[in-house]
């Protein structure tokens, strides 16, 4: 099992540290092989995914991504910026299918902003489509306009769009994904007013008649937003394109109580994959080791899962995350009165110790 491992920048080179150790703990044989990617690659190679880092992601089983970006490369054209990295790779190796699990462990419900009861045993899993809609769409650029409300003035444009294959392969995703779950698909549109949206609601209906035991809801998106934190328990699948996905996903993992805890995988049609958390590099908080690392060792987990074929191993570490918030361990993001808070390295040692079967010490009062 040959794994890629790209820490990139801000906060993910201490993190993804945590989880490549917490792999290490398990009594597996892995190769890995450590690339920059990012701002750190365009430091070092003047591309923020530079043909080496590409070809290791390409030839590997899997892939562990930290994070990337910083404001700090704002400035520079969009090409060379460290985004590009993430979305290259979803690209390149045609990632599609964005699996985002928002989970509320039982120790994490007071950490939520909701009311403890909106969001106690929420289980909810958003499938985002990733290569396509107007991230991808193209023309897009800036311009002067020949019509609209200022004709002559300077704009800017982007296209959004689907083919029927992409909605197609990705319904197909989500409704087996709700097989093995409560049966249940939300598909998010906006077909109310959007074109792409009004055919990506027909595409999935249509798939849907494959799978007839299961239920299949449609719901705009504003709706759903407003849904998220309403009542966010009655969502179970969530399937919806790429742009909404990205905004949803974001939602719904504030509902767990921090987006530190959220991984997720991002698969290509034989199910290879790259795993990152859910979350930024946060370079306000990067060197400092107060970072949650436990969304990129739960994202380590999914790729035992999902890639490796190590479902036990997988079983192993998402118990350990169990244990050691059991043992009242916090970091900042998720720490609360009456729990220990410690950072991003002891997070690491107490997942590293209950993966071997340890008991955690803990200095917790409650
Ligand atoms: C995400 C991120 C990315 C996205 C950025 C970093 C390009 O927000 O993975 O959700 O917009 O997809
Ligand atoms: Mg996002």
């Amino acid at each position: 099992m040959k794994i890629a491992i790209l820490p990139g920048d801000g906060i993910g080179p201490e993190i993804v540290e945590q989880a490549v150790r917490v792999l290490g703990a398990l009594d597996l044989k892995f190769e890995t092989e450590t690339a920059l990617v990012g701002g750190a690659a365009y430091e070092a190679h003047g591309h923020p995914l530079p043909d080496g880092t590409l070809k290791l992601a390409q030839a590997a089983d899997a892939i562990l991504f930290g994070a990337v970006g910083d404001w700090k490369y704002d400035k520079l054209e969009r090409a060379l910026r460290p985004e590009q990295a993430i979305l290259g790779l979803r690209k390149h190796l045609a990632l599609f299918a964005n699996f985002r699990p928002a989970l509320c462990y039982e120790q994490l419900t007071h950490a939520s902003s909701l009311k403890p009861e909106l969001v106690a045993g929420l289980d909810i899993l958003i499938i985002r489509e990733l290569t396509g809609d107007i991230y991808f769409g193209q023309p897009r650029g800036r311009r002067r306009a020949v019509d609209g409300h200022f004709p002559g003035a300077e704009e800017a444009f982007d296209t959004m769009r689907y083919s029927r294959p992409e909605i197609e392969r990705i319904s197909h995703v989500a409704f087996q994904a709700a097989r093995k779950r409560s049966k249940k698909v939300t598909s998010v549109d906006k077909a109310n007013v959007l074109e792409t949206f009004q055919f990506w609601k027909d595409v999935v209906s249509e798939v849907h008649a494959q799978y007839p035991d299961v239920e299949l809801e449609h719901m705009y998106v504003d709706n759903a937003a407003m849904q998220l934190v309403r009542a966010p328990k009655n969502f179970d699948v969530v399937v919806t394109g790429n742009m909404f996905g990205d905004i949803l996903s974001d939602e719904a993992a504030m509902l767990t109580g921090s987006i530190g805890m959220l991984p997720s995988a991002s698969l290509d049609k034989a199910g290879k994959g790259l795993y990152e958390p859910s979350h930024g590099s946060a370079p306000d908080i990067a060197g400092k080791g107060v970072a949650n690392p436990l969304a990129t060792i739960l994202s380590a987990a999914m790729m035992l899962r999902f890639s490796l074929d190590q479902p036990a191993a997988a079983d192993r570490i998402e118990h350990a995350v169990k244990a050691v918030l059991a043992a009242g361990l916090r970091t900042a993001d998720i720490w609360s009165e009456g729990t220990t808070k410690v950072g991003t390295r002891e997070m690491g040692d107490a997942v590293v110790a209950a993966v071997a079967g340890k008991t955690i010490a803990t200095k917790t009062k409650s």
